[in-house]
């Protein structure tokens, strides 16, 4: 088949293999060329590690200095009649590859990370090629929706504000343009919700999981992704059903360091910067804020996507001294630059001047929507998107 972008509103329906084994191939590159990760974890279990920061942690962990062996879990679509497949999908197919030739596992397991069926299946995966234990653990799910485990109905998360309505901006990559939305605040019932996919209870069952197993490691840490941003996402954000979900993922770290100090290990939430992925681009209200923060950091030269953060994170951060370098609310701080006063004069007073007739002036429009397509295999001046694509090749 002919693949080419199917974008509907900020959503992407198809992906290109051989663009997405180029996106994994220019992170291969520039992790090699970054500060090495030192000290680094040999047997790391990454949940969501196809696409966004999961995959760039696993890309940095193999590939940066640690030469770390990974089992990752995702849940992505294979190529079939109907469509071209996920991104994530051809993202295990071409890391599975490119770490055996670098010599190292890679294992892939497709399914639902909320599930017993997987927690259990990435015990055994542990058992068969970690000897039994992990290092390192990443919890980098972003979902929509979880089955509750009693009654098999699903909790759909509600990105909302909470309290009052917000008026906010939003950018369509489909159509180029800049959308203006009203959000309702999120019910009672919508916040639970979003709590219950993005909140930290999962994380919290995968530790138990792994303990119970005896898969834990002397040592062993746990870290998973969070956001708070500058005042102006706040609504939206940590304010948010996202936000209150966010917190709880912080306490949760608190709960699991006890659990992993008889291990000697530790648990961090880790707060990223705001990056451009198939879960932000999907938050509204969002993407004009992203788009003069990316404008701004390119120009002083400290703009950072997946992979650069990443990559600082495990060789500055976690593995990079004597200490892990935290906050006093014993947060890993990935959103130092983002957040330095400096930047955030510069972001807040581009926003000020930003509209639905001047963004792609103004903001990195072009940046935002370059590495939407580039998330997606597309946008790559190597490849000819009107070839022939056999898609045949990648269903075992
Ligand atoms: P992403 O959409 O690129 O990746 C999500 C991953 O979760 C994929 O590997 C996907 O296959 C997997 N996944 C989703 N549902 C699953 C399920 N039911 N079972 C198994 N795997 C499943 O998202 P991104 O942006 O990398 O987000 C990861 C985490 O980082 C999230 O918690 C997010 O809130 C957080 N974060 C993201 C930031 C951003 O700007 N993108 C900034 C700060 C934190």
């Amino acid at each position: 088949m002919i693949i080419e972008p199917i974008i509907d509103g900020v959503i992407a329906r198809s992906a290109h293999p051989l663009g997405c084994k180029q996106a994994i191939t220019n992170q291969i590159e520039y992790v090699k060329s970054a500060s090495k990760i030192e000290h680094g974890p040999k047997r790391v279990l990454i949940i969501g590690g196809s696409s966004g920061l999961g995959l760039a942690s696993r890309i940095a962990l193999t590939f940066g200095g640690a030469k770390a062996d990974t089992i990752s879990v995702s849940f992505e679509k294979a190529p079939s009649s109907k469509g071209s497949g996920s991104a994530g999908f051809y993202n295990n197919f071409y890391f599975e590859k490119l770490a055996h030739q670098e010599g190292r596992v890679a294992i892939n397991i497709n399914g639902d990370a909320f599930s017993k069926q997987i927690k259990d299946e990435v015990v055994e995966a542990i058992e068969t090629y970690f000897e039994g234990e992990v290092d390192l653990v990443i919890y980098s799910l972003a979902s929509g929706i979880r089955p509750n485990p009693e009654t098999g109905e699903l909790w759909r998360s509600a990105i909302k504000p909470i309290g009052d309505s917000i008026t906010g901006n939003t950018l369509l990559l489909e159509s180029d343009q800049w959308h203006q939305t009203t959000l309702p605040p999120a019910t009672d019932e919508e916040a639970q919700a979003t709590l219950k996919v993005m909140g930290g209870e999962d994380w919290e069952e995968w530790i138990d999981t792994l303990i119970n197993s005896e898969s834990i490691a002397q040592g062993c840490n746990t870290i998973a992704f969070s956001y708070i941003g500058p005042e102006c996402t706040h609504p939206i954000y940590l304010d948010g059903t996202l936000g209150r979900a966010k917190i709880d993922l912080h306490q949760t770290s608190h709960a699991l360091n006890l659990k992993l100090a008889n291990y000697d290990g530790n648990a961090y939430a880790t707060v990223c910067k705001a990056l451009v992925t198939k879960a932000s681009v999907f938050i509204p209200a969002l993407s004009p804020y992203i788009i003069a923060l990316y404008k701004v950091m390119k120009e002083q030269g400290n703009h950072e996507g997946c992979i650069e953060q990443m990559q600082r994170l495990f060789s500055s951060k976690l593995y990079g001294g004597e200490k892990v370098s935290v906050d006093c609310e014993r947060l890993i701080r990935m959103d130092d630059w983002e957040l330095a006063p400096s930047t955030q004069e510069k972001v807040t007073h581009l926003l000020s001047q930003m509209n639905e007739s001047n963004f792609k002036q103004l903001g990195d429009y072009a940046g935002f929507k370059q590495e939407f397509l580039n998330l997606n295999g597309f946008g790559f001046q190597n490849i000819n998107y009107s070839d022939e694509v056999n898609t045949d090749i990648y269903v075992i």
